[in-house]
């Protein structure tokens, strides 16, 4: 198959969909890989590390597109990626179409079909291609909240471990799934005092267990939050509820609470934000101060490290991507039913219930066109 990676457009993303040790499993099996000039620079990959992998270089994006059957992304297409898809063609990507009406109609009108990683299942219920950019964001919110915590960026000028004589800081993580436990498992790997909020008792089982009694673990109620504002020199957001906004659970008022220099990272903030004074920044300008306490709420925490990211994505995506090679996407989904959760548009139909609801067009079960 020819499969295609063109460079991300969207502003500021550095990571790539393939590594070029993906291009050459994919080119290992007998596919061809089209990768565009300089599509991996951003993540550390160069041209000669694709070439090396036997991936052919095209500088030209309007053929890297045009000649592909499988294109490989990483975030939604802009219009003018939309513009270059055609009938005939599968796209897989991450999409959000929950949040794009626009994206798509013009996804439908293309054609093409079109497959979501965000909306790829597995068997534990997880959601297997958000996941490693969980993990990322999660281990990342504690290096931002460590920084933040420091003088100079207005924080209280706190060490997470403390030293021999003054006791460590005050980590409180709210959600303790993948973002959450990934957060809590690195600030106690810094010896910070760890406790996490969760309103799922299996889940906290699971952390309890996992961690054998080296964090707290809280039900997450309204005494729990303000006595986390009051005790708390960082507290990290990561709660989701599936298919809504992130519920806001620390109100301006409760600022007033919080230590002085105390910092909040908010990495819900891609589903809105858990916490009433969040409003989303970028890695240019990561932080705000409100009231004293110290906010970090940017809404794409892994494009900082594109290359970790990247080759995270890569590892998750690729059997998947192998799996539409080899065997075509009507194959490959009809193979596996996790996977078909991950259709979203075909031939100019809606595959994605959620999606279809959103904007209140008709909806094709994806089991009908795969057969
Ligand atoms: N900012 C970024 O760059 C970035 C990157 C990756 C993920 N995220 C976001 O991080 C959030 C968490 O993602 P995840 O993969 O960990 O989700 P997840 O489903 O694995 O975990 C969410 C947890 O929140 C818990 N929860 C729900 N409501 C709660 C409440 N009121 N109080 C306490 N806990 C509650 C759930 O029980 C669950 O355990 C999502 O909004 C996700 O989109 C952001």
């Amino acid at each position: 198959m020819q499969i295609a990676v063109p460079k991300e457009i969207k502003n500021h993303e550095y990571r790539v969909a393939l590594t070029p040790s993906g291009a050459r499993e994919l080119i290992g099996r007998g596919h061809a890989v089209v990768v565009q000039a300089g599509a991996g620079e951003g993540a550390g990959f160069s041209d000669a590390d694709y070439e090396a992998a036997g991936a052919r270089l095209e500088p030209d994006v309007a053929r890297v597109w045009a000649e592909a059957e499988l294109v490989l992304k990483v975030k939604e297409p802009q219009p003018e990626e939309v513009a270059r898809l055609s009938k005939g063609q599968t796209l897989f990507t991450y999409l959000h179409l929950a949040a794009e009406q626009e994206l798509t109609r013009g996804l439908m009108e293309s054609g093409a079909t079109c497959l979501a990683y965000e909306t790829i299942t597995a068997a534990d219920g997880g959601l297997p291609l958000l996941a490693p950019m969980s993990t990322v964001a999660g281990r990342m919110a504690v290096q931002a909240g460590a920084h933040s915590l420091e003088k100079a960026q207005g924080g209280a000028g706190v060490l997470l471990p403390g030293v021999p004589g003054v006791a460590p800081a005050r980590v409180t993580v709210i959600g303790g799934g993948v973002v959450g436990e990934n957060a809590a498992r690195m600030a106690l790997g810094l010896g910070a005092e760890v406790t996490v909020l969760d309103k799922s008792i299996p889940r906290l089982e699971t952390l309890d267990d996992r961690y054998q009694g080296r964090m707290k673990t809280v039900f997450s109620t309204a005494d729990a939050l303000e006595e986390a504002v009051r005790e708390s020199d960082l507290i990290i957001g990561a709660v989701l509820v599936p298919g809504a906004a992130a519920p806001k659970l620390i109100t301006r008022a409760m600022l007033a609470e919080m230590k002085p220099g105390s910092v909040l990272v908010d990495v819900a903030i891609d589903q809105g934000g858990c916490f009433e004074t969040s409003r989303p920044t970028t890695h240019a300008e990561p932080t705000y101060v409100v009231d004293g306490v110290v906010h970090y709420c940017v809404a794409n925490m892994p494009g900082a490290v594109a290359r970790t990211s990247t080759q995270a994505l890569t590892n998750a995506t690729l059997p998947f991507v192998v799996a539409l090679a080899d065997k075509g996407w009507q194959q490959a989904l009809a193979d596996d039913a996790h996977f078909a959760a991950g259709l979203n548009v075909h031939d100019g139909q809606l595959t994605y219930r959620a999606v279809a609801e959103a904007f209140g067009l008709e909806y094709v079960e994806a089991d009908r066109l795969i057969g």
